[in-house]
């Protein structure tokens, strides 16, 4: 898998072999496929494009979606509020197009697994085919599955639930996760975390934590550097809380 980029910085993923079209001119297949990360391509119409190797960043960015995804400030989040790295045992729902499943799938390692599950027989097989494409088939599982039905697996250090009303599944959840896991949810609404909240409480979760992350970018301009004034403002809300 490859990224070409034009002259005027817009990507392009080629995930198969393929000639490529674009207004700037034609990339024959061959020249794609005998390209090395960091040469440069010429088009029929003598425009350059740059090969440049894909991160899970540039990849997520490019791949097939269907439905909104998760942003990193967000994905960033769970991910060290919940301590989970190689050989950890993950389940998510539901998937998306991937991509929180993608970024867990880059960080647990060949002794770790995520398993995702996905309704919707259209998106799971949009996500199975982004997931192959960045070469994690052999780490994530995406199961078609309405993880309302039951969860199939024990002992995980991580369910993560990005769902209308995820604390529906909280007690199959308790019982699916290891001593010591991690249930998190993002969710838009604060009534839906504030729910979630009050039944993870119930059922015995600790460390309970409701945060929003929040990401201002700056500008450096002549005049002096300060925050932009456009942002995003509102993404979701996170939940946390641990079986202890
Ligand atoms: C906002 S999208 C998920 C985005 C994804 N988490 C990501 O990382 O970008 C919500 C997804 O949940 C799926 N979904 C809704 N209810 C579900 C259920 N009961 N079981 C499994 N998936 C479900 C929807 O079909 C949709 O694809």
């Amino acid at each position: 898998m490859k990224i070409i980029m034009d002259e005027r910085g817009k990507k392009y993923l080629i995930a198969k072999p393929q000639d490529f079209h674009s207004d700037l001119g034609i990339i024959k297949e061959e020249q794609i496929a005998n390209a090395s990360f960091g040469d440069t391509l010429i088009t029929h119409l003598n425009k350059e494009f740059k090969v440049i190797k894909p991160n899970i960043n540039d990849f997520i960015d490019l791949m097939d979606r269907r439905c909104s995804i998760l942003i990193q400030k967000d994905i960033g989040t769970v991910i060290a509020k919940t301590g989970i790295g190689n050989s950890s045992k993950i389940l998510d729902a539901g998937t998306g197009a991937g991509a929180i499943a993608l970024n867990f799938g880059n960080i647990v390692g060949p002794e770790g697994h995520v398993y995702s599950y996905e309704i919707r027989e259209d998106f799971a097989k949009i996500a199975k085919s982004n997931i192959e494409s960045f070469g994690l088939n052999n780490i994530i599982t995406v199961k078609n599955k309405d993880i309302k039905k039951g969860i199939d697996e024990n002992n995980l250090d991580l369910v993560f639930l990005d769902l209308i009303k995820p604390y529906e599944i909280f007690e199959e959840v308790y019982d699916s996760l290891a001593t010591g896991g991690y249930l998190a949810i993002y969710a838009p609404y604060i009534d839906q975390v504030e729910t979630s909240y009050k039944i993870a409480k119930k059922l015995g979760f600790k460390d309970l934590a409701i945060v929003e992350t929040l990401e201002r970018e700056m500008e450096v301009r002549q005049q002096g550097t300060r925050p932009k004034t456009r942002m995003v403002g509102h993404s979701g809300y996170l939940l946390f809380g641990r079986k202890l």
